[in-house]
């Protein structure tokens, strides 16, 4: 068994021995580091989270995650920061001195893990004054991960608009000046399972072929099945810091997206040149889970209420899937082929996704769920519309939560080819959008609702482009 070695706070701590797929929160917690919490094992509640040091160019930058859902064994060669190692009682850091100030803090269960996301918004290099509508262009939706049950969150809000810049000689600062590096490849194991990170694709493909074994990426999902289903798999390969799924380019005919990048990561560097990823950003659960979770992930669960098939299908994206044998690329609308079922061949990984240009002009993304932020969609939608001469000439509409799989709403497709873009044809097109999919009832909603809402979806969206097209 090889040895595991994770930096904290600036120790390094020998974590050999550790059950490796256990998650980094417990081991956090074994070795004295309690501030960090245990709220709800499941990514909800950001009680437990850390800051991760990650590669940024050629400095670095911290990121707030749920440590609940990281993989201990993942992380060889990693550096975190628990909030232990950001202040103490007698010297508070700036983003402890402000909550306190603020009265953000009651009973403190929640309170480590605002200081993390506060800490990653502190630090964000590229923060100006003025940026997000906030004096000191704090991000606030940075906090939105973070539940606080008996403070409100007033004063937390408070406590967030009142941090300033950090000095040129506080420590981090001239850490996150500095380069870093992504975890180190590893092989570690006990009698509950192993984790590898490989050092290659080749190596990778040798650990995937091993009796149960599966990638891990971010680990949003198959943390939640170990903390709350208590499913493991024998061997986990961690795949998302492989250089060739790390891609992101644009060509003079598709942009690639790399599978294993952070959501937050190819929001950063899209810099709002896909304006329809833009609109699923937000709505994509908490920035604390958007700093962890891949595309490659989010493809390979496979959900038919993921929210990134909707998007891409309108996008007409395809994905490509990379494995002994080479590469292929399949439109992602063959890609889904039954209930969490795809056309990916075991040992093979999602590599990228390539999304065709030039671009629709007319999108919007729609997410019905319970609730408005930080939910899983009952029915969502991706829409894709160019017009010519005020018809449609192209149209793609991705729908999530009405079927086994995400699938296109053809007929609903073709009730919009070709016509004038109007009232008339957009009540027409909805009562069709209305019969798409195989809507079921469940907890989220019944079968009546999803196919309501689907109605008024298209004659939202209609509505919102009826300006752009004014234009
Ligand atoms: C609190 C919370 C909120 C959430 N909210 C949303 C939401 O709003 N919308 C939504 O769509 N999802 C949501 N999710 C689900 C999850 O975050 C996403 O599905 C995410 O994209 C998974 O990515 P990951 O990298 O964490 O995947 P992982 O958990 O690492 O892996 C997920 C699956 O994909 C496979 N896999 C990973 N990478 C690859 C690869 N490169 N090639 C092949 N297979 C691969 C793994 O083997 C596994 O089966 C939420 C999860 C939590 C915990
Ligand atoms: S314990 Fe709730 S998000 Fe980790
Ligand atoms: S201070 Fe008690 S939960 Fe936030």
């Amino acid at each position: 068994m090889g040895r595991l070695e994770i930096t904290v706070n600036g120790i390094v701590r020998d974590a050999t021995g550790t059950p490796p797929q256990t998650n980094l929160l417990t081991w956090l917690r074994s070795i004295g580091l309690t501030a960090a919490k245990e709220g709800c094992a499941e990514g909800e509640c950001g009680a437990c989270a850390v800051l991760i040091v990650r590669p940024d160019g050629a400095r670095s930058r911290l990121d707030s995650v749920n440590s609940c859902l990281v993989t201990l064994g993942s992380l060889h060669g990693a550096e975190v920061v628990t909030v232990e190692g950001l202040g103490t009682p007698d010297r508070l850091h700036p983003t402890q001195a402000v909550l306190a100030a603020a009265g953000g803090s009651q009973c403190g269960y929640c309170t480590p893990g605002f200081v993390s996301s506060l800490a990653g918004e502190y630090y964000r290099a590229d923060r100006t004054p003025g940026q997000h509508g906030c004096g000191n262009g704090v991000h606030l939706e940075a906090l939105a991960g973070n539940l606080c049950r008996c403070t409100g969150y007033r004063p937390i809000k408070d406590a967030a608009l009142a941090i300033e810049s950090p000095p040129a000689d506080d420590p981090w600062v001239e850490r996150l000046a500095q380069p870093s590096s992504w975890p180190s490849p590893v092989s570690v194991s006990d009698a509950a399972g192993a984790v590898v990170r490989p050092a290659s694709l080749a190596e990778a493909f040798d650990a995937l072929d091993a009796d149960g074994a599966a990638p891990l990426a971010g680990g949003t999902d198959l943390n939640v099945e170990r903390n709350i289903l208590g499913r493991t798999k024998a061997t986990l390969v961690a795949v998302e810091a492989l250089p060739e799924l790390r891609c992101l380019e644009f060509t003079d005919d598709h942009i690639e997206i790399g599978a294993g990048l952070t959501l937050s990561e190819i929001e950063r560097r899209l810099a709002g040149r896909v304006p329809l990823l833009d609109a699923l950003w937000p709505q994509f659960a908490s920035p604390l889970i958007r700093n962890a979770a891949t595309l490659g992930g989010n493809l390979g669960t496979a959900s038919p209420i993921g929210d990134s098939p909707p998007t891409l299908l309108a996008l007409e994206a395809s994905v490509v899937l990379i494995g002994r044998r080479g590469e292929r690329e399949v439109p992602l609308a063959d890609y889904f082929t039954g209930y969490r079922q795809t056309l990916r061949e075991p040992g093979e990984l999602i590599k990228s996704v390539r999304v065709p240009l030039p671009l629709a002009p007319l999108t919007a993304f729609h997410k019905i769920a319970k609730r408005r932020m930080d939910d899983i969609s009952s029915v969502a939608v991706g829409y894709a519309v160019e017009l010519s001469d005020g018809v449609v000439s192209r149209v793609r509409i991705g729908l999530g939560g009405v079927a086994a799989t995400p699938i296109r709403a053809l007929a609903t497709e073709d009730a919009l080819l070709g016509c004038a873009w109007t009232p008339e044809t957009a009540a027409a097109a909805a009562s069709v959008m209305k019969t798409e999919g195989t809507p079921i009832s469940d907890a989220r909603a019944s079968a009546a609702y999803r196919s309501a809402m689907l109605e008024q979806s298209l004659l939202k969206f209609f509505a919102s482009t009826r300006e752009e097209v004014a234009r």
